[in-house]
């Protein structure tokens, strides 16, 4: 049995590390083990404009850590009033990665998201001229539409129409949780990839509401049904380079998930490594390891792979902390629910 192993450091394409005091606590849980991560900017007020986003990179920036080595890739939050001009300008000078689209009201801090899609179409065909992706929360929102069905839904009456009308327009579809969403990025080879948390190829409903409610296996979009979680983790274990890792970690204080309407998010960014390194070698799949969480999302995103590499070594159970302090108040680790056996040395 494999007992070390060594791959690039890897990248997280889709990370939350909030702001203030939640953000001095959690970045360092990410840069301690990824070299990059693209970086939500689903702040109060969001991250709209070039200027947000270079304000929010050097608060970024001043908060991590002496000694860590950490590249932030910034995201702007799509709005029905965002400038094109704006988004390019940022784009070329280097400051943002890609661009985030919230359907208003699917989730944390989205009321400012978009509402009519042909309110953002001259923002997306600039984008599609000048090859900036486009990251998708892709669950509607229409109360009549089942929780559980939000995210296939999303793909017939918004995605699909959306790229159909925006030829060449790169899209991350983010953590998806559906076989339908990986059947939609197979049958669609050019120009589209999706994001894959840690925590969807760990749990499934049930985990959510089974025997009580449990907030802290609580995201959006919500976990499925069995058989989608062993859709995600065949995909993930796949070795196909469209799919990647975006963990997703998402904190939120103990206070906003036990409550009676708890917040989103699960916070795997210490764990995450381990939980993976587990669920792959579960696979029959730790030589693929790499390209999942190190190579893959760079090559959609054209970046260089990181140079410096990281160990994983198996070994007697691996201890993490239940919760993490942070200026706002506790905050709970992921439970995978079983025992980790592979650390980052
Ligand atoms: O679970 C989630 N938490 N899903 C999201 O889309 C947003 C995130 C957050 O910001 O807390
Ligand atoms: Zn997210």
């Amino acid at each position: 049995m494999t007992q070390s192993l060594t791959l690039r450091r890897p990248d997280d394409w889709h990370l939350h590390l909030r702001d203030g005091a939640m953000l001095a606590a959690v970045l360092p849980e990410s840069a301690r083990h990824f070299a990059r991560a693209l970086v939500m900017p689903n702040l109060v007020p969001p991250v709209v404009t070039g200027a947000d986003a270079r304000a929010y990179r050097d608060r970024i920036l001043a908060a991590l850590p002496e000694g860590m080595d950490f590249t932030p890739l910034m995201t702007l939050y799509l709005t029905e009033e965002t400038d094109p001009a704006d988004v390019a300008r940022a784009h070329e000078e280097g400051l943002v990665a890609a661009v985030k689209l919230y359907p208003a009201g699917a989730t944390t801090n989205s009321a400012s998201g978009v509402r009519d899609f042909d309110a953002v179409r001259g923002v997306l065909e600039r984008m599609a001229e000048i090859g900036l992706p486009l990251c998708v929360h892709g669950e509607v929102t229409d109360p009549a539409i089942d929780i559980f069905d939000r995210e296939a839904v999303f793909i017939d009456r918004v995605l699909d129409p959306l790229r159909r009308a925006t030829p060449g327009l790169r899209v991350v579809m983010e953590h998806v949780t559906t076989a339908d969403a990986l059947a939609y990025v197979r049958d669609h080879d050019r120009d589209l990839a999706a994001t894959i948390t840690t925590h969807h190829l760990v749990i499934n409903r049930n985990h959510i509401l089974a025997g009580g409610i449990r907030p802290h296996y609580y995201c959006l979009p919500v976990a499925k049904r069995e058989t989608h979680r062993l859709a995600l983790r065949v995909a993930a274990t796949s070795g196909d380079a469209r799919f990647f890792l975006g963990t997703d970690s998402a904190p939120h204080t103990d206070a906003l998930k036990e409550s009676a309407c708890g917040c989103a998010g699960c916070f795997t960014a210490p764990n995450t490594l381990s939980i993976l390194a587990h669920v792959f070698e579960e696979e029959g799949a730790l030589d693929r390891l790499e390209g999942f969480a190190s190579l893959n999302g760079r090559a959609f995103y054209r970046l260089p792979p990181n140079a410096a590499r990281i160990t994983l070594t198996r070994g007697a159970p691996v201890t993490c902390p239940a919760k993490i302090d942070t200026g706002d108040g506790p905050v709970t680790v992921f439970d995978p629910g079983f025992a980790l056996h592979w650390r980052v040395t």
